[in-house]
């Protein structure tokens, strides 16, 4: 059990809160799941990205996905491996290219056929050959929510098979290039095995026909996706998940590539909040917290639910109607819409659960407000990662230019 008030005594709220002794065992889990074949583990960074974190899973030996040079420098801060880090991202620019070819970073994963002219230029001007990859979009629902899918050919993601053909071809003469993996990730929040299982499939028999062109793909990168629960949702089997991708590739000898995000660090984190005020009106009861959706931002723009637990001073049993809300100035600005909860009083705690995944990563500083200080749970010890920001943190980058 782990005891938020203490917490929130301590470092104040809002306050992150991760349990890193959870996040290993769910490492352990998905590395266990691949144990029949070659894997390899490539935390998917913007999931959540505090270096902390990071190094709690390069010691475990994770590798890292990374969207930008921000991110993969990140990782080679937090001490991850080079020859386990991939980066992907629709929109590289040149000075992202060429940093990440001069850190000889495992590959880079390629996202349109004008992206690969460019790595092809830059590797040859810094006269070195650019291990890659390609996205392809297998144009597969994922049956998630539209904003997190990305495997349909309407997703700005990835290229389409027959692209990615030329595109392999291309780069097989290159003297620039060298393909050696192949890559998909067909969306986020994923509860069912089948898609995942079809578009391994589909990657899968593109594959062979490039070995029967004699490309030499040696990473099998079948993304992240792998859904957790938020509320009562279905969830898949790391086995069959597994398995499925095992029956799709046969006996071509690759190394299967993982992307876990948010199933490593999801159901780890806490968001910790404190009551300010509860106001009604003939329609609505508003429980105020000073969390907002600059510090979780998943309810306001996908309507995500996360379950939560109160922490009352007050012994009511009778629940009501609710939204929990927060300082922001945005009627979007909600944490919780229409639950039923206790009455509360100032300085309750409400903690917000499943908070560790696309919560402080997504946070910002809207309404100038500070971003909260993130606390690592080890072996029952509680240790700050990361501070809470003080308004000067905002302040420092601006220019008095009168
Ligand atoms: N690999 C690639 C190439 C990705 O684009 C992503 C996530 C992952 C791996 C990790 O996916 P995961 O295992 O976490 O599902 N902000 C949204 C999620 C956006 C996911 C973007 N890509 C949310 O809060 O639900």
């Amino acid at each position: 059990m782990i005891d938020f008030q203490q917490l929130s005594n301590k470092y104040d709220t809002p306050l992150y809160v991760y349990d890193f002794n959870e996040i290993s065992k769910n490492y352990y889990e998905l590395k266990e799941a691949f144990k029949a074949r070659k894997s390899m583990l490539c935390y998917a960074v913007k999931a959540n990205s505090n270096l902390s974190l990071l190094k709690h899973l390069a010691v475990l030996g994770s590798g890292c996905d990374c969207v930008s040079i921000g991110e993969v420098k990140r990782a080679l801060v937090a001490g991850v491996q080079r020859y386990k880090i991939i980066f992907s991202g629709v929109g590289k620019r040149d000075i992202e290219i060429k940093e990440a070819l001069q850190k000889d970073i495992l590959m880079l994963n390629l996202e349109s056929e004008e992206e690969m002219y460019r790595v092809e230029k830059i590797a040859q001007e810094l006269k070195i050959e650019a291990r890659i990859s390609i996205r392809v979009n297998p144009n597969i629902d994922p049956k998630t929510h539209p904003y997190i899918s990305t495997g349909l050919h309407e997703n700005k993601f990835g290229v389409d098979i027959q692209s990615a053909k030329k595109m392999y071809l291309y780069a097989n003469r290159s003297n620039s290039l060298n393909p050696i993996g192949i890559h998909f990730h067909i969306g986020s929040q994923i509860t069912q095995t089948t898609p995942f299982k079809d578009a391994a499939i589909v990657i899968a028999d593109l594959l062979k026909s490039l070995k029967a062109a004699n490309i030499d793909i040696k990473f099998f990168d079948v993304g992240g996706g792998v859904g957790i629960r938020y509320k009562d949702e279905e969830t898949i089997s790391l086995y069959e998940y597994a398995q499925n991708i095992f029956e799709s590739l046969g006996n071509q000898d690759v190394t299967i590539v993982c992307e876990p995000g948010r199933y490593l660090v999801g159901n780890s984190g806490y968001l910790v909040t404190k009551v300010l005020y509860e106001k009604r009106n003939d329609k609505k009861r508003f429980v105020i917290v000073d969390a907002a959706m600059n510090d979780l931002l998943r309810p306001s723009l996908y309507r995500a639910y996360h379950d939560f637990e109160l922490i009352s001073a007050k012994d009511s049993k009778e629940k009501s109607l609710a939204d929990i809300v927060g300082p922001i100035c945005e009627s979007g600005d909600f944490l919780a819409k229409d639950i039923y909860m206790q009455e509360t009083q100032h300085d309750d705690i409400i903690v917000m659960k499943s908070a560790g995944a696309y919560g402080f990563s997504m946070s910002s500083n809207y309404n100038s407000r500070p971003r909260a200080a993130e606390v690592a749970l080890v072996d029952g010890k509680d240790r700050l990662i990361r501070q809470r920001e003080a308004i000067e943190d905002l302040l420092r980058l601006e220019i008095d230019f009168i």
